[in-house]
């Protein structure tokens, strides 16, 4: 199996137990990954999972806070999310931003926070359904790309995932010409291949990463399931 550039990045959410790491560690040990593979963790076990995991799985959390240490209480830091051997962070998921009301310029500041960390931050647009529809997701992306701009000097040291907001847990996705369409658009704009996320599952994997610039995937329910996940970081 030859090796591909891209990447799937499993999102777990607040899902996963030390359980699940095991099974997952001891499957991973026999598998030839053809893509990149990135765990984004619950905090919590990243410790963990970094000394069961392979060393061939790369492993990152789902958020952090936009300062660096200090009186902020549940908070986790950017850095402590490094010593516990996570490399990349996941920021602006759109839960992040509708259940906390993230907004573009704490996403901003935690990715600049992420970067200055020497860490790799992957940073999530995407549209409303009600966008969507209304044809406005060029439009809608632009904008949140617009805040992004600043950062954009990085842009070798980011990865952006683009998940249709409506996509994310539905088992519905745009049709595979409408992921090239937005895709082509996206490297137009900021020349970077994004990823894709919303609804990726071990059915329509193969057919999305395969797409040109496409990136690779951010996968979230798919992600905790054993045979069928690892089975997509082996590839097809
Ligand atoms: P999903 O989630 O794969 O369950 O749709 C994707 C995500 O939220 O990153």
């Amino acid at each position: 199996m030859e090796k591909s550039s891209k990447m799937i990045i499993a999102n777990w959410k607040m899902n996963g137990s030390k359980a699940l790491i095991d099974s997952f560690a001891s499957q991973l040990q026999n598998v030839v990954l053809k893509y990149e593979s990135i765990f984004c963790l619950p905090c919590a076990f990243l410790d963990y999972a970094f000394f069961h995991f392979p060393k061939t799985i790369s492993l990152g959390a789902q958020n952090c806070s936009e300062f660096s240490s200090g009186a902020y209480t549940g908070e986790t830091s950017a850095l402590h999310i490094k010593e516990c051997g996570g490399q990349f962070i996941i920021i602006g998921h759109s839960e992040r931003r509708t259940h906390y009301h993230e907004t573009d310029e704490v996403i901003v500041k935690k990715v600049e926070l992420i970067l200055n960390n020497d860490l790799t931050p992957i940073i999530c647009i995407g549209e409303t359904h009600s966008v969507y529809t209304a044809h406005q997701t060029k439009d809608t992306l632009k904008k949140q790309l617009a805040y992004l701009q600043p950062l954009l000097k990085h842009s070798h040291s980011f990865v952006l995932a683009y998940e249709p907001i409506w996509a994310i847990g539905t088992g519905l996705t745009p049709s595979l010409d409408e992921i090239q369409e937005i895709h082509d658009f996206i490297y137009q704009e900021i020349n970077l291949s994004p990823l894709y996320g919303g609804s990726v599952n071990y059915d329509n994997y193969d057919a999305i990463i395969s797409l040109p610039h496409v990136g690779g995937l951010l996968v979230g329910g798919e992600s905790l399931k054993l045979e069928r996940f690892i089975s997509m970081l082996a590839g097809k």
